[in-house]
């Protein structure tokens, strides 16, 4: 089994989902001592963002390409294999000015791929990611739950995560996290008993 682990948090060793999606990783190869978890930090290490000269790769003949050019594709290459191969994914996305972090949209802009991870029919769009389970950590400073800053945020990590063929996505909120002492005592309380009982029962898988 294979668990892809994204950060995209910027606070370092201050991140609350950062300290979470640690916890939902370590639950996960508990239960499934063979898994084996890749990690992506998009915070430290975001892919940069959609360019004309990106989006030019495809129509320039590979031996006229820049160095710049071939080492773009090489990490979205990258990216999408590692993204297919996943069986699942922890997703840990803070909310930063009323949406999911730049780094974690750059990762899907390169993952989100016609003809890889989901294809156009007459019925309209195909996902083609497969089956994964996803757990996605959501850390904001207000409360949000049920407004249109939360459809900006965890309704937008469904709604491409459904558009790429994934439906299995479960959500840790972490919520009120800057409304003082008690309250992010208490998020943060809540969602480690959420993580804790995530995999409770679940068989132990054997396949690597
Ligand atoms: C750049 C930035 C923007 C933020 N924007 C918002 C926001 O729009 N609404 C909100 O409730 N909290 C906002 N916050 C607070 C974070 O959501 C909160 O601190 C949360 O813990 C972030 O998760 P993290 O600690 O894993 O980074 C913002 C924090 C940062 C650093």
């Amino acid at each position: 089994m294979k668990i892809l682990h994204l950060d995209s948090s910027v606070l370092d060793e201050n991140s609350a989902s950062r300290a979470l999606t640690a916890k939902v990783a370590a639950a996960w190869k508990s239960a499934n001592p063979q898994a084996v978890v890749r990690h992506r930090d998009l915070g430290a290490q975001a892919p940069q963002h959609l360019s004309p000269s990106y989006f030019a790769i495809g129509a320039t003949p590979e031996d006229q390409r820049s160095a710049q050019q071939v080492s773009e594709l090489k990490l979205s290459d990258a990216l999408i294999e590692e993204f297919l191969a996943a069986d699942g994914l922890i997703i840990g996305a803070p909310l930063y000015n009323f949406t999911i972090p730049s780094g974690l949209k750059a990762w899907f802009d390169r993952v989100l791929v016609a003809g890889k991870t989901f294809k156009y029919s007459a019925e309209g769009p195909v996902g083609l990611a497969g089956e994964k389970k996803v757990v996605i950590v959501a850390t904001s400073g207000g409360k949000y739950e049920g407004t249109p800053v939360d459809a900006a945020h965890v309704g937008h990590l469904t709604t491409v995560l459904g558009f790429v063929g994934i439906k299995d996505v479960t959500v840790v909120r972490a919520a009120g996290l800057n409304m003082g002492p008690e309250s992010r005592a208490a998020a943060v309380a809540a969602a480690e008993a959420q993580i804790a009982a995530l995999f409770a029962g679940e068989p132990a898988t054997v396949a690597a």
